[in-house]
């Protein structure tokens, strides 16, 4: 078994990156803003290797990926102590129900969810394709479905990307956590389905 990887957030995009991860070995700790017993169902449909947890629990991996809306990183600063933790951040600045975004100027949205974290090494990935697409096989046309990832430490970058390897799809680095923007929702990376031959 591989290492476990701490999920908070079981909607459509937690739960498609859990099977990716359950799929190639790892295990994965999976949490909501409930308590754990309100995703029996869904660690059962996932299968071995899955666990649900309270978000604290999931916070406790050595890599957290953040599978929430945007908004809510702001309730999670004291969760645990995110100072030197890996965490991938795979939300949208969606903040409305008809896609309205969040406006914070010419930052990156995942800057602003690093503020949230005190002193995280944070990652933005995950977050340009559909859930139903980022579910499909990675493996296609010859080649591996691209991911972006972006950030500042580049040892953590190094270990998400490595995941991203392992899971069968393709990282591509763009840079800084500020270079995200490229890659956040309303980018000119976002929502591109691309395979890396
Ligand atoms: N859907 C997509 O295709 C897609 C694609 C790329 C990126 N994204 C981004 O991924 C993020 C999640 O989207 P989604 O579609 O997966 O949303 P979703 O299906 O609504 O799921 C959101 C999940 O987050 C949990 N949650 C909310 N607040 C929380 C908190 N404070 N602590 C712990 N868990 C919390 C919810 O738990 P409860 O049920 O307990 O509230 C739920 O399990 C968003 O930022 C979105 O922009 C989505």
């Amino acid at each position: 078994m591989k290492k476990t990887i701490g999920i908070i957030g079981a909607g459509n995009i937690g739960k498609t990156i859990a099977a990716h991860l359950l799929k190639n070995g790892y295990a994965v700790n999976i949490s909501n803003s409930k308590l754990p017993e309100s995703l029996k169902e869904t660690v059962a449909q996932l299968g071995k290797g899955a666990t649900a947890v309270t978000a604290a629990e999931a916070a406790e991996a050595d890599i957290v990926i953040l599978a929430i809306p945007w908004l809510q990183a702001q309730t999670l600063t004291n969760l645990t102590d995110w100072k030197n933790k890996i965490v991938v951040d795979a939300s949208n600045h969606y903040i409305g129900p008809d896609f309205q975004m969040a406006d914070f100027g010419d930052r990156a949205s995942s800057e602003i969810v690093q503020e949230h974290l005190p002193g995280s090494r944070l990652v933005k990935a995950f977050n340009t394709l559909y859930f139903k697409i980022l579910a499909q096989n990675p493996a296609e046309a010859n080649g591996h479905r691209v991911l972006f990832v972006s950030g500042d430490d580049k040892e953590a970058k190094g270990q998400v990307s490595d995941m991203i390897k392992t899971i069968g799809f393709a990282p591509v680095d763009l840079g800084s956590l500020s270079a995200g923007k490229l890659q956040q929702a309303k980018g000119p990376l976002a929502l591109l389905n691309l395979i890396q031959l």
